[in-house]
């Protein structure tokens, strides 16, 4: 007879976090409300289990993850980045980022104002990758390639700090609540007269197809309660009354965008930084058209909300 491998002999199998795999990775917290700086790590290498697990340990406790110096190749970029999950994909009436008309997205996408790039020059108000598909993205990581001068910070913001800061009022009043996030490549196909709006009433006719999601949500691996809620997006209670939704909505927004919750990035050429976008939001200050910004995208598939 030959062995056969029973599932309890794998879920026995210790995971053996010895120093000696880890190599020279170093973990340091930032001095910010998330965010911990990674050193004595090369993308371009294959990481060891220790590693991919003391990353992973690292993104659930700080949220965000600061490489610098790295320079790999768009395969070194993806093959490192695949330790954490895959590429993001989405429902084909879902468009999203770089998505073309079937639906289909490239796997690194390339975040640039210069040579067919993505997202120009302009600011972009905090939100979560992806944040109105039916399952979001988990994580995403941006690696820097050219840098403008001044401008193009990247802010990201604790939301489950935001969501422990909240009075209990609050907290009572929002937990259980479903938001509907509109999808904003089908808005900006059919835009509204009187300009962009950050709360749908019902004189407004929805886009569609739309999802609903948990105001508050669960992190799948760490169980942290978060407040998912983007600063500038088209959202919705459901079955709330539109004003005192719309009222509800402006406070939280208020409450989330407060400092004491953020990390800004002053981007270096050789920066990578990953972040898990089920309990963050990033945003990004303008920058001069005149002055090169490029940066390359990978964006991790989530699971649905709870
Ligand atoms: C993104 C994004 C922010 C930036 O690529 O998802 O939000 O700083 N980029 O360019
Ligand atoms: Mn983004």
């Amino acid at each position: 007879m030959s062995a056969v491998l029973r599932p309890t002999d794998t879920e026995t199998t210790p995971v053996r976090l010895d120093s000696n795999n880890l190599g020279t990775l170093h973990i340091t917290p930032l001095d910010a409300p998330l965010g911990a700086r990674v050193s004595g790590i090369d993308l371009r290498d294959r990481p060891t289990a220790a590693q991919v697990l003391a990353l992973k340990a690292a993104l659930r406790r700080h949220h965000i993850l600061v490489f610098s110096g790295q320079s790999p190749s768009d395969q070194q970029y993806l093959d490192f980045t695949l330790h954490f999950g895959t590429v993001f994909t989405s429902p084909r009436n879902a468009p999203v980022l770089g998505s073309d008309p079937y639906g289909n997205t490239p796997d690194v996408v390339r975040v640039s104002n210069v040579d067919d790039g993505l997202l120009g020059n302009h600011e972009l108000p905090a939100h979560a990758d992806h944040h109105w598909t039916p399952q979001p993205s988990a994580g995403s990581l941006l690696l820097a390639l050219e840098v403008p001068a001044q401008g193009g910070d990247t802010t990201w913001r604790n939301l489950a700090l935001a969501y422990d800061a909240l009075d209990e009022a609050t907290r009572r009043e929002i937990d259980g609540l479903q938001l509907i996030t509109y999808n904003p490549f089908l808005r900006s196909k059919k835009p509204l007269p009187g300009g962009k709006v950050d709360y749908r009433t019902p004189d407004i006719e929805p886009v569609t197809p739309w999802v609903a999601h948990p105001l508050v949500r669960t992190h799948p691996d760490s169980g942290r309660r978060a407040l998912f809620l983007g600063e500038g997006t088209e959202v919705e209670l459901v079955g709330y009354e539109p004003q005192a939704g719309a009222a509800l909505i402006a406070r939280l927004r208020a409450h989330l965008l407060q400092d004491r919750f953020a990390y800004t990035h002053r981007w270096q050429v050789g920066d990578v930084v990953y972040w898990d976008n089920q309990i963050t939001l990033h945003g990004r200050t303008e920058f001069n058209p005149a002055q090169r910004r490029v940066l390359k995208r990978i964006s991790l598939s989530g699971s649905t909300p709870f």
